[in-house]
């Protein structure tokens, strides 16, 4: 039986991220699924929009659970995009990839691994300028090959550049990473079937909303303060400006009739006297939800914060129960 046989082999029927991101909301499905539009949930719904995909948990937990005729999904970050794209069309040959790179690295002794994560990542930084990132060709799946193996492997399993746009990760001390998850890589591939997915600005599928989508919006986190740079996933800073850009579009796309919810940190976990998303969205509906994230490095002080979600609908189900 050739390695390729085997892979048929596996099923899984829910897909799951294949790549641990910054700002991943794995951790608030539960009450960003208590919050969705009653109208997902009775399947009147046909498009669903993720114009900020990152990991993608949001946009995974809809495709698995609930009835939507097309699916689309966006980011600016492009080595995100071509992994989408590669993972959609040639899972097979990426498996066979990460199958190799599992074998080498596992075998390995803890400095030999060290000396391999870095050649990795040099060679993924070194062709980064010379790609072809518009047209499918063989380099995008040693890239996406790559991209995944230093997700698994780095510390903290998080993909982040440098201002020059290099990863720049450091190894992790995982003993028994899982590189390649031949299954969830096969139920991810076929999810993505029915996906339309680009490598665009946000602000671009306005022609498709109408009164039939739901949008979730998972934007950069608002920087805490006017130097802090840790929304540097792309080398872009969404700032106030940008967040005033994407409210603008949340209203025109409330205005076409299309469902809306969107995530951010709260700026109240820093500072009370923070009103920004109130003021922004004045006249929509914020919820503050919990999330189990670290605001502090100093272990003791871990405590939950409040992320926000702002929704141009009410939840009915969610206010009934309320009331009971
Ligand atoms: C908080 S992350 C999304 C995380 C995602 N919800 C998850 O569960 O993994 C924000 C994403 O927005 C992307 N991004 C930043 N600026 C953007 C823009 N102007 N248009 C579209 N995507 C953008 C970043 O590349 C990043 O992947």
């Amino acid at each position: 039986m050739t390695s390729t046989t085997k892979i048929h082999l596996h099923s899984q029927k829910t897909a799951k991220p294949f790549l641990k991101w910054a700002g991943g909301k794995s951790q608030l499905l539960t009450q960003i699924n208590h919050f969705l539009p009653q109208q997902l949930i009775n399947g009147k719904i046909k498009k669903y929009i993720e114009p900020f995909m990152g990991g993608g948990a949001v946009f995974f937990h809809i495709a698995n659970n609930y009835q939507v005729r097309e699916f689309y999904i966006s980011d600016v970050n492009k080595e995100l995009v071509i992994a989408y794209k590669t993972i959609q069309g040639y899972v097979n040959d990426l498996i066979e990839l990460l199958n190799n790179f599992e074998q080498e690295y596992l075998s390995l002794n803890e400095n030999k691994r060290k000396e391999y994560f870095y050649q990795v990542r040099t060679q993924f930084n070194f062709h980064r300028d010379k790609l072809d990132y518009h047209k499918f060709n063989s380099q995008w799946l040693a890239r996406t090959a790559q991209i995944i193996f230093l997700n698994k492997t780095c510390f903290n399993g998080l993909f982040r550049v440098n201002s020059q746009g290099e990863f720049n990760v450091p190894v992790g001390k995982y003993k028994n990473p899982k590189i390649c998850d031949i299954q969830n890589l096969q139920a991810v591939s076929r999810i993505l079937q029915n996906v339309e997915i680009r490598h665009q600005d946000f602000s671009k599928w306005e022609d498709l909303i109408d009164s039939q989508t739901f949008i979730y919006l998972d934007p950069p986190y608002r920087p805490l303060t006017k130097t802090a740079n840790f929304t540097a996933y792309s080398q872009q800073i969404f700032n106030d400006d940008e967040q005033i850009r994407l409210r603008d579009f949340f209203q025109r796309a409330d205005q076409k009739g299309a469902f809306l919810m969107l995530s951010n940190s709260d700026p109240k976990n820093h500072n009370l006297d923070d009103d920004f998303f109130e003021v922004a969205y004045q006249g929509y509906h914020i919820e503050r939800v919990k999330a189990s994230r670290l605001i502090n490095r100093d272990y003791l002080n871990r405590k939950t914060i409040n992320e926000l979600l702002i929704m141009n609908y009410e939840n009915l189900e969610f206010r009934m129960k309320n009331l009971e």
